[in-house]
């Protein structure tokens, strides 16, 4: 925790991410449709909420499968992306999805998409809730993508500084003084 309280700022509300989750499933489900066997592989902790809103926003089914990930303390990338979790060997031959909530650096994505290649998945496609303006040091194809932030640390709706505000509705700016 930090000694002082710190401000967050909102830079998307409550109902602008419901509006922007809504666009991104219709789109998701129009790239799938007529397809039964699409899994969302869902990097945990911080995308959980963006994930549980996809699918229920979703006309396709989805299932969810959640896979734990760490890069971050603090509010800087570590540089050093892991896998916590196990890859299920289920996702060999169906669509896989994967979906996170902030693209920064792009180094958790590229780990991500190397890793579940090798599965074997049908095909691999990735779904971010949150794009910061910067260049990107390890870029990555986005198929599916809501707005852009500003290039600050963000927290809420998933998203945490150091397992705080995960539980806000919205998404703010954290004024670490
Ligand atoms: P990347 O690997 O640098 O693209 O970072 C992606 C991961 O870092 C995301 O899945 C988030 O968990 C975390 N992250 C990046 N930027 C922020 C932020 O502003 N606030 C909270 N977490 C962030
Ligand atoms: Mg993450």
């Amino acid at each position: 925790m930090l000694n002082t309280e710190p401000e967050i700022e909102v830079l998307i509300s409550e109902n602008e991410i419901g509006r922007h989750v809504g666009e991104i499933a219709a789109r998701v489900d129009a790239a799938y449709a007529g397809s039964a066997d699409v899994v969302g592989l869902v990097l945990l902790e911080g995308a959980r909420p963006f994930a549980h809103d996809l699918a229920a926003a979703m006309q396709v089914p989805l299932e969810l499968q959640m896979l734990k990930v760490s890069s971050y303390e603090g509010t800087s990338s570590t540089g050093c992306v892991e896998i916590l979790g196990e890859i299920s060997d289920s996702i060999r031959g169906r669509d896989v999805l994967v979906i996170d909530d902030i693209y920064d650096t792009g180094r958790t994505l590229a780990k991500l998409l190397e890793a579940v290649g090798e599965f074997g998945p049908r095909s691999v496609r990735t779904c971010v809730l949150l794009e910061k303006r910067h260049e990107h040091q390890v870029p990555v194809t986005l198929d599916f993508v809501g707005p852009l932030v500003p290039n600050v640390f963000v927290v809420g709706y998933g998203l945490d500084y150091e397992q705080d505000y995960r539980e806000l509705p919205y998404v703010g700016k954290l004024n670490v003084i």
